[in-house]
């Protein structure tokens, strides 16, 4: 049930003032399945312009003028003001509904609320009932009206989710992903084809079950589907044979003109070619070695043939690194395997999701996302080989790994680069992060939408702001006092930027927060 909630009293051109009894508030209104009160913060108002045509707008403050010394009306007026951002024109007629506005109401039009069917009606003309969709969740006050995303913008041009600690980001991404692939939650509708091959950088090693079919064992365990593949730290296998030799010295830390030849002709022995770069595997651990080996002997005044003394202190402290890297198991992932499992997983028609669990130090992960990113653009951007499936990458904690001051052991090309050029190989990014603000912007500016859940750190509520769009920048304020699971959605993949309730994930990501004190009575 629509009913009238006000008049317009002021407008300009970011926004109109509407004026209404306070009483409004104290008179709850039916909507057939109860009762609840119509014109509050956030709510979405309607304001009938000519013909059919209807200006829909969003409440996003409310004031008192008695308290804001408003002269224009008594002090001990009972009335209250409304501020309200429009953020199209429906025309009910050819039940279509446009973003932006071009005709303004006028001064004392009458503004009503809308109801869940208005509310349906408009979603559903800006993402067509026929165009493929996904369902994100539901409108955080009427539970019945559905907010989708379009899958294909979503997936097609990299997505943020941000949020504070606990507000609900793994939720969200396990929400999305499983209305993706588990087909009986219904969720992605009009299409029965999907390419997409999705790889997971699982930090906090959470996702390795939210695929499991809870329901197919009763002892409580669960299977994962076989089209899911969940690789441990200690089976990850990125060789360092795919590193070229620049990255190689980078890592190294080596740039001195008396050890780089040295360095260089060791590879080329070990891999028995003349290119350095050739992805030729062999054993790392026998590189120092090596290195030692390739500096040619001297002879001495007298003709005695010795060792090069001095070169062999130069090369001390790269014989040092590679003996570091050979022996630390941190890194055996790329210094003592010979594969690639990224490259594995892709190229196996049979797998769907590769959920890599590594819950390692910053520094560890920063190297593990340089190559696994370096992995996929290597594989997409092949030309000999036609890949018809889209790859998403999830980054999980982001800011931990790719942040805008990279002061890791390698930086952040190969996930910039995917982030500016991924679209055109059809890779996209999925990034969570609850500091976007210390995430590399390159990556950040090229996310087309948005899934925002309560943010508090006032640098960061200052960063989304300057990133979105002009008019959704009044929404940032709604972001301190979201709950969790509630999330703004913006950005090209949504009908308009909307508070949603995300979807239930289940099963549940392992991230729950923990108890620290049970209550005496609790069995639990
Ligand atoms: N979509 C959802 N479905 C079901 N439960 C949810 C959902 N979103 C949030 N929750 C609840 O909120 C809790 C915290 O969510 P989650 O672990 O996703 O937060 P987070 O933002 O990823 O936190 P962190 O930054 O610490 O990783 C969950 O354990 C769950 O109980
Ligand atoms: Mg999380």
């Amino acid at each position: 049930m629509v009913s009238k909630i006000g008049s317009v009293y002021r407008i300009n051109n970011r926004q109109i003032e509407i004026v209404h009894n306070r009483d409004i508030f104290s008179s709850p209104k039916s909507d057939g399945k109860g009762l609840h009160i119509v014109g509050l913060m956030n709510s979405y108002v309607s304001i009938p312009l000519f013909n059919a045509s209807t200006a829909i707008g969003i409440i996003f403050e409310q004031i008192e003028p008695s308290k804001e010394n408003e002269i224009l009306f008594s002090p001990k007026s009972e009335i209250v003001i409304s501020k309200i951002r429009l953020i199209g024109i429906y025309d009910s007629i050819k039940e279509d509904f446009k973003k932006g506005i071009d005709f303004f109401p006028t001064l004392n039009s009458d503004v009503f609320s809308i109801d869940s069917k208005m509310l349906s009606a408009i979603y559903g003309t800006v993402l067509k009932k026929s165009n493929v969709q996904l369902q994100i969740g539901t409108d955080i006050y009427l539970d019945n009206v559905i907010i989708n995303a379009d899958p294909n913008i979503l997936f097609g041009k990299h997505c943020a989710v941000f949020g504070n600690t606990g507000s609900g980001k793994s939720c969200t991404i396990a929400s999305v992903l499983q209305g993706v692939y588990l087909d009986r939650k219904s969720r992605l509708n009009n299409t029965t084809k999907k390419r997409l091959k999705t790889i997971i950088i699982d930090s906090n090693e959470e996702y390795a079950k939210v695929f499991d079919d809870a329901a197919s064992l009763t002892d409580g365990n669960t299977i994962t589907p076989d089209w899911v593949s969940v690789q441990s730290f200690e089976d990850l296998e990125l060789s360092h044979k795919d590193l070229n030799f620049h990255e190689l010295t980078e890592l190294l830390k080596e740039d001195s003109l008396n050890v780089i030849p040295y360095l260089r002709q060791a590879i080329c022995t070990l891999k028995n070619t003349d290119n350095v770069d050739d992805k030729t595997y062999y054993e790392f651990a026998t590189l120092a070695e090596q290195v030692v080996k390739e500096v040619p002997k001297i002879k001495d005044i007298k003709g005695n043939v010795m060792d090069d003394v001095f070169t062999m202190g130069y090369l001390k402290h790269v014989v040092r690194r590679i003996k570091n890297f050979s022996e630390d198991d941190r890194l055996t992932s790329i210094f003592g395997k010979e594969h690639n499992s990224i490259m594995n997983f892709l190229s196996d028609s049979k797998k769907s999701v590769l959920i890599l669990s590594l819950r390692v130090s910053n520094d560890i992960l920063s190297l593990l996302s340089y190559m696994i990113c370096k992995s996929i653009f290597s594989f997409k951007s092949n030309v000999g080989i036609d890949h018809k499936e889209n790859i998403l990458l999830v980054l999980e904690e982001a800011h931990r790994y790719i942040s805008s001051n990279s002061t890791g052991m390698i930086n952040n090309y190969y996930v910039d680069k995917l982030a500016r050029e991924g679209r055109k190989y059809g890779v996209n990014l999925l990034v969570s992060t609850q500091r976007p603000s210390e995430v590399s912007q390159t990556v950040i500016s090229q996310c087309n939408s948005l899934i925002v859940h309560k943010i508090s750190n006032a640098r960061d509520l200052e960063f989304i702001r300057n990133t979105i769009e002009y008019d959704d920048k009044n929404q940032i304020d709604l972001l301190t006092s979201l709950k969790q699971q509630q999330a703004l959605v913006l950005g090209e993949a949504f009908a308009f930027s909307s508070l949603v309730r995300i979807a239930d994930a289940n099963p549940l990501p392992r991230s729950e927060t923990p108890t620290i004190f049970t209550a005496d009575l609790d069995t639990t």
